[in-house]
């Protein structure tokens, strides 16, 4: 695990919210640090300190092995993935711990790492179905779930709009990736997607399958991206296959399309593919309406199914 090799221990490590996104709001990290702020003074905690510069990203407590846990094992607490203002209490709170009980170790990380690390952990916690009590979803084979076909198709789109002078650089984002189908053609390319999907099982396969890269993937509804990242924090924004948009539920994607947008740099790359033409007439008007500068491209084949039409554009 990248977070254990991170910071050098062997002992198991457990965070106390149940998700990623819960990381943004740690209403279970301050209850639980301002609790145990109370209960540990003078008494001593092991302690480690993770930051980068003089800036706390995280805080372990160590948890000896007890009669109801029998194995050695340290709490994980960060602010760093939170919004501001609860990011300053992360860093009120894990202060006045510290100056009581300094930390036995001091380990300086990058931000980037220690998000890699944490997004990893849910990962694993994802895979290993300790996220789903009950789940009774069975592993597919590879070749059930996966087709070089349709990898190709996404390759030959990306190598398609790059002769169109349509290249990317910098910090790229994935929505809607699915089991990571066309995450793998990015990948293929050298690209490193940071990739988001909202069906849990979907990311589960990706990564069950040894797809979906566990520290660059998140669960997340990508109608709400911009609550977890700042404007302007991706160069490109892609999407595959999204779909099916329809009259009645076209709000959800050209919700989606809008979000796309905020996140995205000036200048950034958009592009988005769907299986027919008045889909990608729908998420046309909405990215057009959001500022980008675009083109409608027919990319129809005999199959007539996967990423017929596609939407290239800059913000
Ligand atoms: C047809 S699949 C395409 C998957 C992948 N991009 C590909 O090309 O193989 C569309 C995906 O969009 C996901 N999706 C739908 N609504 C979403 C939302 N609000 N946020 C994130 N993903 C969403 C679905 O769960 C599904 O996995």
């Amino acid at each position: 695990m990248f977070l254990k090799e991170l910071l050098g221990i062997e002992e198991e490590v457990y965070f106390v919210e149940e998700s990623y996104l819960a990381q943004r709001t740690i209403e279970s990290t301050l209850r639980y640090l301002n609790g145990v702020r109370g209960f540990f003074e003078g008494r001593g905690m092991k302690l480690l300190r993770v930051r980068e510069g003089e800036h706390t990203l995280g805080l372990l407590i160590f948890n000896p092995a007890d009669e109801e846990v029998p194995v050695d094992f340290w709490s994980v607490f960060t602010g760093a993935l939170a919004a501001a203002p609860l990011k300053k209490e992360f860093d009120a709170i894990t202060s006045s711990i510290m100056s009581s009980n300094i930390p036995e170790r001091d380990i300086e990380v990058s931000s980037e790492s220690w998000r890699n690390a944490v997004n990893e952990y849910y990962s694993f916690m994802l895979v290993n179905r300790n996220l789903c009590q009950g789940c009774a979803v069975r592993p597919e084979s590879y070749g059930s779930v996966f087709s070089e076909n349709r990898v190709r198709r996404v390759t030959d789109i990306l190598n398609l709009i790059r002769k169109k002078g349509f290249s990317q650089s910098g910090q790229l984002l994935e929505v809607c990736c699915g089991n990571g189908m066309s995450t793998l053609a990015l990948y293929r390319l050298g690209q490193d997607p940071l990739a988001v999907e909202i069906n849990k099982c979907m990311v589960c396969q990706g990564l069950e399958q040894g797809v979906l890269n566990p520290q660059r993937v998140l669960v997340m509804d990508a109608t709400t991206i911009s609550r977890y990242f700042d404007p302007g924090s991706f160069d490109t924004v892609m999407g595959f296959m999204l779909g099916l948009v329809y009259e009645f539920n076209k709000e959800l994607w050209t919700g989606i399309m809008r979000e796309a947008v905020s996140v995205a740099s000036e200048g950034a790359l958009l592009l988005f593919t769907v299986s027919s033409k008045p889909e990608i007439e729908i998420l046309a008007g909405a990215l057009r309406g959001a500022g980008v500068k675009g083109e409608i491209i027919d990319n129809t084949d005999s199959e007539g199914t996967y990423d017929q039409w596609l939407f290239v554009g800059r913000k």
